[in-house]
């Protein structure tokens, strides 16, 4: 496997393989690998001939200070993980590679996408990640781009970007991957202590029953006004918000169907550390 850290060394690598007719597959990400981001890989690596992984923590995508300071890092250990799941080459690159020396971003308005949710929650993050995407997607020039729908907004504003912008670039939604107690995983997963992480379960607990309530034909909304209540009740438990909505614009909805693409929402603090989850709400 191949590793690169400059844009022109990069393009040269993925150039020799696209003229030989390869299909160039990208899973862009921050590092500190974990079984999620290896199963975008092993699926980028089964769909295409050549596959680049990008790590690179971005600083304007963080709305919080401390986050980005303490962000995990293991360059050695996530080479190793890629390797492993398939990719041919990884890209490393430095702040300076990708921005010069200019951190401002561009604000990004796609509507409820990048306003509501995690764009209302974390001013510019959206920003930071279009911004930094839009930059791998013109270095990388990949055929099919993979993300995880752990980040189910972020995937819906990747697919408007590329729809706007990247003609002709596939992107694919991978599942989220969990732990084996139900934890949706996250690189930031191992900043939490124990009881942290036990009223985290809380999180995929609640999306667990909403799914089979739902199934079962109770109404979505006292479903998620039920949370609210439980929610508010749990020590340590700061709850963001819970909703239901279509998975690829983001309006609210809260009838579900067979393949209607309704997700139920949910996001939290615990003990200082901001966890994302959502699952597919099906009913027959
Ligand atoms: P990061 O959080 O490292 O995630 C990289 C990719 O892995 C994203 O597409 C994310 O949705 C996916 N992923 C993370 N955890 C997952 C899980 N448990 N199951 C399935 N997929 C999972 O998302 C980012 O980085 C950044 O915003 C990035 C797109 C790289 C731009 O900086």
């Amino acid at each position: 496997m191949k590793r690169c850290d400059t844009k022109a060394q990069l393009g040269v690598m993925v150039q020799q393989t696209r003229a030989v007719g390869k299909k160039v597959g990208f899973v862009p990400t921050m590092g500190a690998l974990h079984p999620g981001h290896a199963s975008l890989i092993e699926r980028a690596s089964n769909e295409c001939d050549f596959v680049v992984v990008s790590v690179f923590v971005n600083p304007t995508q963080f709305d919080n200070a401390q986050d980005f300071a303490t962000y995990p890092i293991a360059l050695e250990r996530d080479i190793d993980v890629a390797q492993a799941a398939g990719a041919h080459a990884v890209f490393t690159p430095k702040v300076v590679e990708l921005y010069g020396g200019d951190l401002a971003v561009e604000p990004v308005n796609y509507g409820r996408l990048t306003s509501t949710f995690e764009g209302k929650m974390r001013k510019g993050h959206f920003d930071g990640v279009v911004a930094v995407v839009r930059k791998l997607f013109q270095a990388v020039q990949a055929d099919a781009a993979y993300f995880g729908e752990k980040d189910l907004q972020q995937l819906a504003v990747i697919r408007r970007l590329a729809a706007d912008e990247f003609e002709g670039l596939e992107i694919v939604g991978c599942p989220l991957i969990r732990e084996e107690d139900g934890l949706a995983m996250s690189s930031r997963n191992v900043r939490m202590s124990d009881d942290d992480r036990q009223t985290a379960l809380h999180l995929s607990g609640w999306l667990k029953s909403i799914r089979a309530d739902a199934s079962a034909g109770i109404e979505v909304g006292k479903l998620l006004d039920k949370v609210r209540l439980e929610a508010a009740a749990v020590e340590g438990l700061e709850l963001e918000y819970v909703d239901a909505v279509n998975g690829h614009t983001f309006e609210p909805q809260q009838v579900t169907g067979n393949g209607n693409g309704v997700f139920a929402i949910i996001a939290a603090d615990v003990g200082g550390i901001r966890l994302i989850d959502n699952c597919r709400l099906a009913c027959s």
